[in-house]
């Protein structure tokens, strides 16, 4: 079994929709297709903020991540926010998920960014336990405000 991790292409539109559907239904959300469509056309335009990798096992895309770049008034070097990590069930529990988070690290090395962060929710205790492989979680929390 070989698992290579590469950014997301035109061809991988198929398989990353049924991730994306298996993610929304993970964190039992409906996202619109509007918002669908849109995060997809972002992810394979180089001039947006946001892109994506996907974790492909013996030809097949198993896992996604999905990033968004932004600058920092603490840092002169690009940010890297992961917005979304997922793998899709039949595939868990292989290193999938751990290889698309080392990708990310690997990737920021070579491209100079200042730091990788993510947020998850505190009690998905396996997502954790990978994420504790490679970061101490901080004490900050997080507000939003809905304007729309
Ligand atoms: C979180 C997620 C991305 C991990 O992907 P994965 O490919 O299963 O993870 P890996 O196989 O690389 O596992 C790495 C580590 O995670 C932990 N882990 C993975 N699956 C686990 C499970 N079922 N139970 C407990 N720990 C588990 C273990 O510490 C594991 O290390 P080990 O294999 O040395 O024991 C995947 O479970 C997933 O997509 N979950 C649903 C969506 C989600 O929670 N996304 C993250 C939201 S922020």
């Amino acid at each position: 079994m070989t698992v290579r991790v590469r950014d997301t292409q035109t061809g991988d539109e198929a398989a990353w929709r049924r991730l994306w559907a298996g993610y929304c239904e993970f964190y039992r959300s409906i996202v619109p297709a509007e918002v669908t469509d849109a995060t997809w056309r972002r992810i394979l335009d180089p001039s947006s903020p946001i892109f994506g990798r996907v974790a492909e096992r013996d030809g097949l895309v198993v896992g996604f991540a999905n990033c968004v770049m932004h600058e920092g008034t603490w840092a002169r070097h690009p940010i890297c926010y992961l917005e979304d990590l997922f793998v899709e069930k039949e595939a868990r529990g292989s290193g999938v998920g751990r290889l698309l988070l080392q990708d990310l690290v690997d990737l920021g090395k070579a491209r100079g960014w200042e730091y990788l962060y993510w947020h998850t929710q505190a009690g998905n205790a396996t997502a954790r336990r990978l994420y504790d492989e490679f970061a101490a979680v901080d004490d900050f929390v997080k507000y939003r405000v809905r304007l729309r």
